[in-house]
């Protein structure tokens, strides 16, 4: 059921198309990952670590400026309320994510100015592991919600 109010909402068709173009993040994704893995190798190619990290930080930056510009939009005539409600929360996360990819390059220049040990990295590696959790979390959940979007949309014969 839909009503008359003000509230954010989606537009699902972007939405979806920027998730399908956003290559250059699940590669750098991967390339965290699998760096991070080599435990042997960690120490060697921190400098290397520390770049992609950066890189995936203002992938993420553009990614996020994306969706908020294109794929989220203030709907002043006909919000659903329970997209609604998700829409916000979802849109929310981008900051709180930002800010953990923030620290994880912090975390990661600590490491390599300091020639730092294999604890250190190990922490590093353990907050990539958290923070990329919780983006695949909230990848999943906009997914989802894109689909209830076009399931909304469809269910009103608009
Ligand atoms: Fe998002």
């Amino acid at each position: 059921m839909r009503i008359l109010t003000t509230g954010l909402t989606i537009n699902a068709a972007f939405l979806q198309e920027i998730k399908e173009d956003n290559q250059e993040l699940r590669l750098l994704f991967g390339q965290v990952s699998g760096h991070l893995c080599k435990i042997s190798e960690r120490l060697l190619y921190r400098r290397e670590l520390f770049e992609l990290v950066v890189r995936l930080r203002d992938q993420l930056a553009m990614h996020f400026a994306l969706e908020e510009a294109f794929g989220y939009f203030n709907d002043a005539i006909d919000t659903a309320p329970h997209l609604s409600e998700k829409a916000e929360d979802l849109k929310a996360d981008h900051g709180r994510l930002f800010v953990e990819v923030c620290r994880i390059c912090d975390e990661a220049e600590a490491v390599l100015h300091a020639a730092g040990s294999m604890s250190d990295i190990a922490a590093v590696a353990d907050l990539f592991d958290a923070f990329a959790s919780r983006f695949h979390d909230h990848e999943a959940r906009e997914n989802q919600l894109i689909l209830e979007a076009f399931d909304d949309d469809i269910g009103c014969g608009d």
